[in-house]
């Protein structure tokens, strides 16, 4: 038998498993005829060689046996769907003896020949569903001869009565037989004698309001199944009552059913009822003898399980009780069940769970109780199922746990759970997703447990690190899920920066969606063995060399704000997603858009989704469109042209300005004349006598830059800012002296100051007054023959970006400078190390070659 059923699911998965979607309709190919839907009124002339003729969707409305020539290799017919009512004639198929799959199903068969189907001997399946079919189809003996019918589908027809012609007792083959969905009012021992001693994989009896619509006289009806043996027997959706089963069950005693299907019964109280009885400790009863393995029971109106319900089902392995509204589960309710291994509680409406409960179960190893609304477990309440091995209690209303059982896989997503009691615990899979997790021990704590490979904490908020943690090995760890987080808000504060040590074996980590705009640097560090990781949707501007763990694989970074990664970063990759960046268009990106180009990795996504969002003339465009060549001689020549633009504009405007003012206000034009006259000598004479400028620093950096540098530096150095700064700094904002002319401000800052301090960034770099200020201070620093610039070189500028200006390459090429540390941890100190430069007195010197010495911070990439 089960030979039968693998053969049959052979012949199918060989047969449907076609390539027919690649064909044009309407034609053959020698072994595939494909004519679905061709408008067809009679069934193509097709090659002797067709394995497989597809003719539904047309409207054929005859066939006889000179319909076909003979196609000894013809496997499948598929004939169903007829726009017209299909008349079939005697021995109708005679000419394709090889016939395997023959499928009427959903057309009208208007007359039927009681030989209709002789001549097949080797036909494995019969599709005839939804055909218009009598019960006469059953009496009059129409499959007889068929030796090797496996599968009968018969459901959806007219068929009010299983009376079996004595054929069918001859089909041997026959293992399936699907009656759902006809109107069957009652089935006696009599009708189904043909099958006795048959033994059937599957008999389908669903929706066919099998004995509850009128009253059966069970004694003379006695047992329909009588000597067979079923693997399932499917009796759903036929709005059987407690009675109704209890009277069934006891009419089928002794027969044997594996899997005995009652699904959307409408057994129970349901909710807010009293007036329909729950079934209860005789309903079941008379299985007993019958070998039931599974019971399905689901969908129904269960409200209370009462005691010792299922007593009699020794054998039972799984049970299903899902959506019904189980609310209550009485005193030793599973008693009996020795051997359940699966027991099902979902979608029910329990919502408190006690020590007592599931007694009585000692093999049970999976335990779904999801989506119920429990919201308190005594803690001993899974005690004695000692061979629990999964629990899910997802989509619950935990607010607390007293405890985490020690089994394989624990699943806790969707609750309200708030914090995890720190007990040692064992598992090897964790769910805890869709929670409300805020704290970060909870994380150290998981992640002590031995033994645990996946935890899944997506969807909660974790936000917060408060107390410094013990970090441990976890050599077990293989997956991580942490997305849907806050992890920016812990990490933000510098603490929690160790929470993937020691997670060695770990090889997919997920933290997408955590707000990140930054990686805390070495956090990916020991992660040795990560090959998947996910950074998507966050806000992530650059990643720094090194950031990444070392033997990626697959990473995916889309949906941040990276606007001109390094290539050099990608280069153990396999598979890439870098879609929706900000990327800035201009040259500096040119090393990536040439490397997306060329790269062996696979970059995911459409090549539109990888789209400039600076300069406004790009926005939008694909970085695929854009061209990287000339893309240096253009660069100069675009800021050459800016320059000659401001230099232009300023230069009429400030004729204008000086006009206007000359001729309106004379008077106070010479005050200040006089003014910046006395100011220069006295800035001149402050130079000569070191020690004594006006200021300690003057810091130059472009608008665009202020607030930044405002918050990073100005604050933490100048003493307006706080009593605790020691330094005296001039910055444009604040010290320039408002309707001068901005040349002689920037040479007053540089003279007047006993530093300059440049910070040079992507916007200095296109600045000309930046520019400007930086050759004036170099000036100085030639004259006085001692350094008096320092260069702080902020963001991701790289070495060959700087070196294009050719005032700041004369610099670079003799002299070092300091770079604005990657790391957060490094700004407290390289202040310390600024303020010390600028404070540092430099002698002069008679030698231009050996001028100032500057530490660079970080080394140049
Ligand atoms: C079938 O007939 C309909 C209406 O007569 C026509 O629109 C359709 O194109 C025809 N299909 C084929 C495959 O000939
Ligand atoms: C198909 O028909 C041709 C002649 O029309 C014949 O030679 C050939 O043997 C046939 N093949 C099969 C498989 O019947
Ligand atoms: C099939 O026959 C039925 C009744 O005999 C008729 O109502 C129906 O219209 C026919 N269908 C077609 C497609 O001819
Ligand atoms: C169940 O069987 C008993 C005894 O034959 C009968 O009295 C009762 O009406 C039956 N109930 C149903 C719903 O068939
Ligand atoms: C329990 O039933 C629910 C609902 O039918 C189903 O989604 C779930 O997979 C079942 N659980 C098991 C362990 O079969
Ligand atoms: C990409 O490479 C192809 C050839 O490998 C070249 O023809 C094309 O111009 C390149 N595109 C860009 C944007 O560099
Ligand atoms: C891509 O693969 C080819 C062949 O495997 C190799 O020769 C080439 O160097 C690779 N290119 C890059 C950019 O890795």
């Amino acid at each position: 038998m089960i030979m039968a059923h693998q053969l049959d699911l052979l012949v199918g998965v060989i047969l449907m498993a076609s390539p027919v979607l690649e064909m044009s309709p309407c034609s053959s190919d020698g072994r595939i005829a494909l004519f679905r839907g061709c408008n067809l009124t009679q069934i193509p002339w097709v090659l002797n060689t067709t394995e497989r003729l597809l003719l539904s969707f047309n409207a054929i409305s005859l066939v006889v046996t000179t319909s076909f020539p003979l196609l000894e290799r013809l496997l499948l017919l598929e004939l169903g769907t007829q726009y017209a009512n299909l008349t079939i004639g005697h021995e109708a198929f005679r000419n394709l003896p090889n016939l395997r799959i023959l499928d009427l199903g959903l057309s009208r068969i208007e007359v039927l020949s009681p030989d209709a189907f002789q001549g097949l001997p080797h036909l494995l399946e019969l599709r005839l569903f939804s055909c218009g079919l009598s019960g006469a189809v059953l009496r009059d003996g129409y499959f007889r001869n068929l030796k090797s019918l496996a599968r009968l589908d018969l459901s959806s027809n007219r068929i009010h009565s299983l009376h079996l012609h004595s054929s069918f007792q001859e089909l041997n083959s026959l293992i399936n037989i699907d009656f759902s969905f006809n109107q069957i009012l009652t089935l006696c021992e009599d009708e189904l004698r043909p099958l006795q001693g048959k033994t059937l994989s599957f008999f389908g009896l669903k929706s066919t309001s099998l004995f509850s619509r009128v009253s059966v006289v069970w004694e003379t009806c006695r047992n329909p199944f009588r000597g067979m043996r079923l693997e399932t027997l499917d009796l759903s959706e036929n709005g059987w009552t407690v009675a109704i089963t209890g009277n069934f069950s006891n009419s089928i005693r002794g027969s044997q059913i594996s899997s005995l299907i009652l699904k959307y019964h409408i057994m129970g109280a349901g909710f807010g009822f009293q007036n329909i009885k729950d079934p209860d400790q005789s309903t079941f009863a008379s299985l007993a003898r019958s070998s039931v393995l599974e019971l399905d029971l689901s969908h129904g109106f269960i409200f209370s399980l009462n005691s010792r319900l299922f007593e009699t089902l020794k054998d039972l392995k799984i049970l299903n009780l899902a959506s019904n509204k189980i609310n209550k589960i009485g005193d030793n309710a599973f008693y009996g069940l020795d051997s359940l291994q699966i027991l099902n509680l979902s979608y029910n409406l329990l919502g408190e769970l006690y020590n007592s409960n599931f007694n009585g179960l000692p093999r049970v190893a999976y335990l779904d109780l999801q989506g119920n609304h429990i919201g308190i477990i005594q803690d001993q309440t899974f005690r004695l199922l000692n061979m629990l091995q999964t629990l899910d209690l997802r989509d619950n209303a935990l607010k607390t746990i007293g405890f985490i059982p020690s089994i394989q896989m624990v699943l806790l997503g969707g609750n309200k759970l708030a914090h995890l009691p720190h007990i040692r615990f064992t598992a090897n899979f964790i769910e805890l997703s869709g929670n409300r997790l805020e704290s970060l021990s909870d994380l150290y704590f998981l992640l002590q447990a031995p033994q645990l490979q996946f935890l899944i904490l997506n969807q909660n908020r974790l936000s917060s690190c408060k107390a410094v943690h013990a970090t441990s090995e976890n050599p077990s760890l293989e997956q991580l899920f942490l997305a849907e987080n806050m992890l920016q808000l812990a990490w933000e504060t510098g603490l929690c920066w160790d929470v993937f040590k020691g997670l060695s074996r770990l090889q997919i980590l997920y933290l997408n969606n955590n707000y990140l705009n930054f990686l805390p640097p070495g956090i990916f560090k020991d992660l040795v063995a990560l090959r998947v990781l996910s950074l998507s949707a966050n806000k992530l501007i650059a990643l720094s060399p090194g950031s990444l763990p070392a033997n990626l694989e697959i990473l995916d970074i889309s949906r941040n704000q990276l606007f001109s990664p390094d290539p050099g970063l990608f280069s153990s990759l396999h598979v890439l997603d870098i879609t929706h960046n900000e990327f800035v268009c201009d040259c500096e990106l040119s090393t990536f858009i040439l490397w997306l180009n060329q790269t062996n990795v696979t970059l995911l996504g459409s090549p539109a989704d990888v789209y400039c969002m600076y300069p406004n003339s790009l926005l939008g465009g694909s970085l695929y469109d854009i061209s990287t060549q000339d893309c240096d001689e253009e660069e100069a020549m675009a800021s050459l042209k800016f320059s000659l633009f401001i230099l232009c504009t300023a230069t009429l405007t400030l004729s204008l300005i000086v006009t206007l003012i000359v001729i309106k206000f004379r008077g106070v034009c010479f005050r200040g004349y006089k003014t910046v006259r006395r100011s220069l000598f006295k800035d001149k004479a402050w130079n000569l006598e070191p020690g004594a400028s006006r200021y300690d620093a003057y810091f130059c950096f472009s608008s665009k830059d202020f607030e930044w540098a405002q918050n990073a530096l100005l604050k933490h150095l100048d003493v307006h800012y706080s009593s605790r700064n020691r330094l005296r700094l001039c910055f444009e904002e604040r010290d320039f002296i408002p309707g001068e002319n901005h040349i002689s401000n920037i040479h007053a800052a540089v003279w007047g100051s006993r530093k300059t301090v440049c910070l040079v960034s992507r916007h200095f770099l296109k600045d000309g007054w930046c520019l400007e200020a930086f050759r004036y201070a170099r000036n100085r620093c030639l004259s006085d023959l001692k350094s008096i610039l320092i260069v702080v070189v902020v963001g991701s500028l790289s070495q060959y970006q700087l070196m294009r200006h050719e005032t700041i390459r004369g610099f670079l090429q003799k002299q070092q400078y300091l770079r604005w540390p990657e790391d957060l941890q490094d700004v407290g100190w390289f202040l310390d190390k600024l303020s010390g430069c600028i404070l540092k007195e430099e002698k002069g010197k008679k030698k231009r070659s050996s001028s100032i010495r500057l530490q660079s911070i970080t080394t140049v990439s």
